[in-house]
C-alpha cells in the first residue's frame, strides 16, 4: 500500500492521541500538524517539531497531502479552512460535532461537488461505533427511534448526584478536577454538545437533515438533590437523554433533556463518563451501543478507524464509499416540544393543608392529566410539603397549562421542577 499522506489540524487531546495511535501504521505519515500555539511546549513521544505550523492553510494547500484530520474544534475558522481543503480535493476526518450540526450540510454540499469524503465517527460518542454501523449494516433498515446518553461530563456528574447525594455543583467541581468537566462546562451541562450529536445521528437514522435551530434542549443546572432522591425512591434514575423520534404521520420529534429514567431500562445502568445509544429499527429491532464517548484513546479509534477505512477505498481507486456520501438535504418536519406526549414528575412545594393534594388531582384533571402516583414527602418547618406527581402519559401543553393554573393558587409556594419520564 502506498503511503497516505495527512495533515492534523489540533494537537490537543484527540490530536495527540490520533498521533500517537498513527505511530503503529507504517503507511500513514503525518506531513504538518497545525495548532494555534505554536510556542506552546509539546511533550509527545516521537513528535518532529519541524512539521508543527500555526498557519492551518500550510496544510490544507499542501499538493503532498490528501487526507485532512480536523481535531481542532468549533466553527470559525475551522468551517473556512475545511472549505478551502475540500475546493483542494482533500479528503476529511473531523471529530468536531459543533460544525456538523451547525454547518455539516453545506460542508457535505461541497464535498460532494468536489468528489471527496468527510468522515465523522469520533463526532458522536468518541470511542464507540455507530456512524458507520448506521450508515453501512444497517442501511437496510428504516429507524424510527433514538435514545440516547451521549455526554460522559453530565453523566458522570448525575451519577455523583445519585449516589453519593452531592449537589451539583460539588459533583461538577469534581468533575472538574477529574478532567472530566471543562474549566467553563456550559457546552456539556446546558445540553448542547448532546444537541450538536442528537442532529448528527437523528439525521443519517431518519434520512432528513434534522435542524440543530429546532431541537429543544434543556441542561442538567436545574435539577437538585431532592429530585435526584425522589426518583431513587420511585424506581428511576435522572440522565440527560437525547432522544430522536419519527412519529407516525412522518414528523420527527428530537429533544434533549433530563429524564427519570425507569431503573429496568437499560439507559438506567449506564453510569458515571459512559455513553449508549439505543436504536429501534425494523427490521433489526432493538439495538444498543456503550462504551466510552470520550477520551483521547477511544476518540483516536474512530478517528483512525475513519482515515484506515479511507486509506483502502482511496488504494482501489473507485469513487470511495458511496454508502458514506451525506445527500440528507430534504427538512425533517420537526414538531414543537408543546406538541409532544410524556409521562411527567411534577414537584411542587404546597401549603401543608387538608385540600393541597385534592386541588392539584382536580387542576390536572380539568386539563386531561391523569396522574399515576402521588407522594408528599414529609412536613417542612414552615408548614409546607413537597409534593411529587408521575402523570400517565399527557401532552406538554396541557401541562404547562395545568402547571401555569396551579402556580397562580395560593396552597402551591413553588413548582420545583417538570422533567419527562422514559419507562
Ligand atoms: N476531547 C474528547 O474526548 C473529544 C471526543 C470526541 C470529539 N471531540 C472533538 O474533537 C475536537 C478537538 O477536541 P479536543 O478535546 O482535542 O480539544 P483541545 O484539547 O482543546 O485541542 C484543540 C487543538 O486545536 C488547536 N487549535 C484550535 N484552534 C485552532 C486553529 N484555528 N488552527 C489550528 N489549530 C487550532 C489547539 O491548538 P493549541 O494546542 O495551540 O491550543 C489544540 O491543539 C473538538 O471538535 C471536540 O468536540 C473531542
Amino acid at each position: 500500500m502506498e503511503s497516505l499522506k495527512v495533515g492534523i489540524i489540533g494537537f490537543g487531546t484527540v490530536g495527540t492521541g490520533v498521533f500517537k495511535l498513527l505511530q503503529s501504521f507504517n503507511n500513514i505519515e503525518v506531513v504538518k500538524i497545525a495548532v494555534k500555539n505554536i510556542n506552546k511546549k509539546r511533550e509527545t513521544e516521537n513528535l518532529n517539531k519541524e512539521i508543527l505550523t500555526d498557519n492551518p492553510y500550510e496544510i490544507v494547500n499542501n499538493p503532498d497531502i490528501n487526507v485532512i484530520i480536523e481535531v481542532a474544534g468549533g466553527v470559525n475558522p475551522i468551517f473556512d479552512i475545511l472549505k478551502k481543503a475540500i475546493e483542494n480535493k482533500k479528503h476529511i476526518v473531523t471529530a468536531n460535532k459543533e460544525l456538523l450540526a451547525k454547518r455539516g450540510s453545506e460542508l457535505f454540499n461541497i464535498a460532494r461537488e468536489n468528489n471527496v469524503i468527510i468522515l465523522y465517527e469520533a463526532a458522536v460518542a468518541g470511542g464507540i461505533p455507530i456512524i458507520m454501523p448506521i450508515k453501512t449494516i444497517l442501511c437496510a433498515n428504516k429507524i424510527n427511534k433514538i435514545a440516547a446518553i451521549l455526554n460522559g461530563t453530565t453523566n458522570y456528574i448525575l451519577t455523583k448526584m445519585t449516589e453519593k447525594g452531592l449537589s451539583y455543583e460539588t459533583a461538577l467541581k469534581q468533575a472538574q478536577e477529574l478532567g472530566y468537566a471543562e474549566t467553563d462546562p456550559t457546552g456539556d451541562v446546558e445540553g448542547y454538545d448532546t444537541a450538536y450529536k442528537l442532529s448528527i445521528l437523528s439525521t443519517i437514522s431518519f434520512n432528513k437533515k434534522v435542524d440543530i435551530n429546532k431541537i429543544y434542549t434543556e441542561g442538567i443546572t436545574k435539577l437538585n438533590t431532592r429530585d435526584l432522591k425522589s426518583a431513587k425512591e420511585l424506581g428511576y434514575r435522572i440522565k440527560l437523554i437525547a432522544l430522536g423520534q419519527v412519529l407516525p404521520d412522518g414528523k420527527i420529534d428530537v429533544r434533549v433533556h433530563p429524564m427519570l429514567v425507569s431503573k429496568k431500562h437499560l439507559l438506567a445502568k449506564v453510569d458515571n463518563a459512559t455513553n449508549s445509544i439505543m436504536l429501534s429499527g425494523y427490521p433489526v429491532g432493538d439495538l444498543i451501543f456503550t462504551g466510552a464517548g470520550a477520551g483521547a484513546e477511544p476518540t483516536s479509534s474512530s478517528v483512525v478507524g475513519d482515515l484506515l477505512v479511507l486509506a483502502s477505498e482511496l488504494e482501489t481507486g473507485n469513487s470511495p464509499l458511496p454508502q458514506a456520501v451525506c445527500k440528507h438535504n430534504e427538512a425533517a418536519e420537526q414538531i414543537n416540544i408543546a406538541d409532544t406526549y410524556n409521562e411527567y414528575y411534577i414537584s411542587i412545594t404546597a401549603s401543608n393543608n387538608p385540600g393541597a393534594i385534592g386541588y392539584i388531582g382536580t387542576i390536572c384533571g380539568k386539563n386531561n392529566i391523569n396522574i399515576s402516583t402521588i407522594m408528599q414527602n414529609g412536613i417542612n418547618e414552615d408548614n409546607t410539603a413537597e409534593i411529587v406527581v408521575i402523570t400517565e402519559k399527557s401532552k406538554e401543553s396541557d401541562i404547562q397549562n395545568a402547571l401555569k393554573e396551579l402556580s397562580a393558587s395560593e396552597s402551591v409556594k413553588n413548582i420545583n421542577n417538570l422533567l419527562r419520564v422514559m419507562n
